[in-house]
């Protein structure tokens, strides 16, 4: 195996040209969540690992912006829903600030979809129903992942495992401190890679009663 690390040249040197196809303004779903499952669904059809896979960005008490990766589990009306634990370094970051962005890169589409908004906790039933889907390993997890602690080895997080089973057996109910969040959109736009790095970028923008779509420079 060749474990030469990349130099900065090979480095400046990664370079793709997008051409798969273009974003016109006829195209677009005059409702921006329309067109995000219209693309969700074509990600979904193409195959890629994790299409729901997001980036969620939050900030800190400080200003300080943090990034991670989580999964969407719900998009309708409301918004995109993602679920995790209220007491994580998101969930602290979040109850400070409620606004955050969330970024998806379907690489094999060529495509970026970049939305701000705020975040609302969703009700407990909601939490609670989804929970009930997960496989039974996960919802342990969730009881014994105080998530964003610091851990002092692999072997406690371990015991903590076998001591929710111990506690919880094979179906727990839902953790208090875990629960979903819908990111409420106040802009979206869907990103669409073109030759010679001349991208199609179209931004829609929430007004008072409806949305706003502007094309944007690449
Ligand atoms: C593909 C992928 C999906 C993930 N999905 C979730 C998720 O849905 N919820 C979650 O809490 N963490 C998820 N994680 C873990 C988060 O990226 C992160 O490590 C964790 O939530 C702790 O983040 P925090 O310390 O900033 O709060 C996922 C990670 C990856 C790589």
């Amino acid at each position: 195996m060749d474990t030469a690390m990349p130099t900065n040249e090979d480095l400046a040197k990664l370079r793709r040209e997008y051409s798969m196809r273009g974003l016109l303004e006829h195209e677009l779903a005059a409702d921006p969540l329309a067109q995000f499952h219209a693309w969700l669904d074509e990600a979904l059809a193409h195959g890629l690992i994790e299409p729901n896979a997001m980036t969620l960005s939050t900030t800190d008490a400080t200003g300080q912006p943090w990034s991670r990766t989580v999964l969407l589990k719900t998009c309708d009306s409301r918004g995109f829903v993602f679920f995790t634990n209220y007491d994580s370094h998101k969930g602290e970051q979040l109850a400070h600030d409620p606004r955050c962005a969330l970024t998806f890169w379907w690489n094999a589409l060529e495509r970026q979809v970049n939305i701000i908004g705020t975040v609302e906790k969703v009700s407990r039933p909601e939490t609670e129903a989804y929970f009930a889907l997960r496989p039974a390993s996960s919802c342990l997890g969730a009881w014994a992942s105080r998530q964003s602690s610091v851990l002092p080895d692999r072997a406690a997080l371990e015991a903590a495992m076998e001591k929710a089973r111990a506690l919880h057996g094979e179906s727990p109910p839902a953790p208090p401190h875990w629960g979903g969040y819908v990111v409420r959109p106040a802009v979206i736009e869907f990103w669409q890679g073109r030759q010679s790095r001349l991208h199609d970028r179209l931004r829609y923008t929430r007004t008072a009663d409806d949305w706003r779509i502007e094309r944007l420079a690449p």
